[in-house]
């Protein structure tokens, strides 16, 4: 071989031999949009805690389509990940993805919203079903009696339907006492502001008098808004999730009553300690809780949610360092 090609030659072995040494762990990490503004916090703080771990995170969004996750989850899956992370677009198709995960031996972690109907391996979140309850006992205690309208979450997404759970726990027996009347009652499409829009308008269309509304979370708020203030009727209370910057500021101002916090660093330093021992193999036998997710129990962490209003505030979100007291105060 001459000296030059004998050199190209080494290099080649060397690469190989070295990348062979220190294979980093890869999570692959799939996410549904960044329309709503925790999700970029989520990957940003995930990412960090994984690295901090010795891992590597490759991302992926989709916007809102599952069938580009699909995509997606195949192309990480064939480029070589040892571990899948999931914020799901839809709870039923992303079954599709955790079981082709497992033909290539990669567990899966479900990251905030569950994914129904499959194998999964590992679910983690808040505990949607308190944030319903806080939305709805917060908002009673503040207009115990009059008019309801519920626009709930996306339909694609569990954590809807666990909301709601929540939420019509306290207000069931409101309506049986006739204090309540629930007088709209929807699914978004998409956790939008457009549908926030769309369906508080359909809702205003009915010509009912609304005292309250419990919307799945602050991008519906707004949209909702938006439709309340082009019908020029008084803002009836109004609760949310998320404690989105625009929502916060609104809570203070006094447009909007309540939203529910959701500390995004603990949810995604937890996932990062477990989409690493996932990728090392761990099974996850020894967590005290687990869901039905109508195929298996699947392990889970829930974490707690926390009520933000006027009150609280600064000890929730800003005390956090979620959100800056003056940006909030502006
Ligand atoms: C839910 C999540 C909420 C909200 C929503 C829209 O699954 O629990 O916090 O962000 O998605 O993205």
């Amino acid at each position: 071989m001459r000296p030059k090609k004998l050199l190209i030659f080494a290099a080649m072995v060397a690469a190989i031999f070295f990348s062979g040494c220190n294979k980093e762990t890869v999570i692959g990490l799939l996410m549904d949009s960044y329309e709503t503004e925790r999700w970029e916090r989520d990957k940003d703080l995930f990412t960090a805690h994984v690295t901090e771990l010795g891992g590597e995170v490759i991302t992926d969004v989709a916007n809102g389509d599952p069938a580009v996750q699909l995509q997606q989850a195949r192309k990480m899956l064939e480029s070589g990940i040892d571990a899948l992370v999931i914020v799901a677009v839809d709870q039923n198709e992303a079954a599709k993805i955790v079981e082709l995960a497992h033909k290539y031996n990669v567990k899966v972690l479900s990251y905030d919203r569950l994914i129904k109907n499959c194998d999964l391996d590992l679910y983690i979140s808040f505990d949607n079903v308190e944030v319903g309850t806080l939305q709805a006992d917060y908002l009673t205690s503040v207009c115990p009696q009059g008019n309801y309208a519920l626009i709930g979450g996306a339909v694609t997404d569990n954590n809807s339907f666990l909301l709601k759970i929540g939420q019509m726990n306290v207000l069931q027996p409101l309506v049986e006492r006739g204090d309540i009347r629930i007088v709209y009652d929807q699914f978004a499409s998409r956790w939008t502001e457009e549908e926030g829009y769309r369906l508080m308008k359909e809702c205003l269309e009915l010509d009912q008098e609304v005292d309250a509304v419990i919307a799945g979370n602050d991008k519906l708020v707004t949209g909702a808004l938006r439709a309340i203030h082009e019908k020029e009727i008084r803002t009836p209370y109004i609760a949310g999730q998320d404690a989105e910057l625009l929502a916060c500021q609104r809570i203070v101002g006094g447009e909007q009553t309540m939203t529910v916090y959701k500390p995004i660093e603990a949810i995604a330093a937890k996932a990062a300690d477990f989409a690493m021992q996932l990728a090392s193999g761990d099974k996850f036998t020894n967590l005290n809780l687990s869901v039905n997710n109508g195929k298996r129990m699947v392990p889970a962490v829930m974490l707690p949610p926390m009520i933000v209003n006027k009150e609280t505030i600064r000890l929730t979100v800003v005390a956090d360092g979620y959100l800056k007291e003056n940006k909030i105060y502006e």
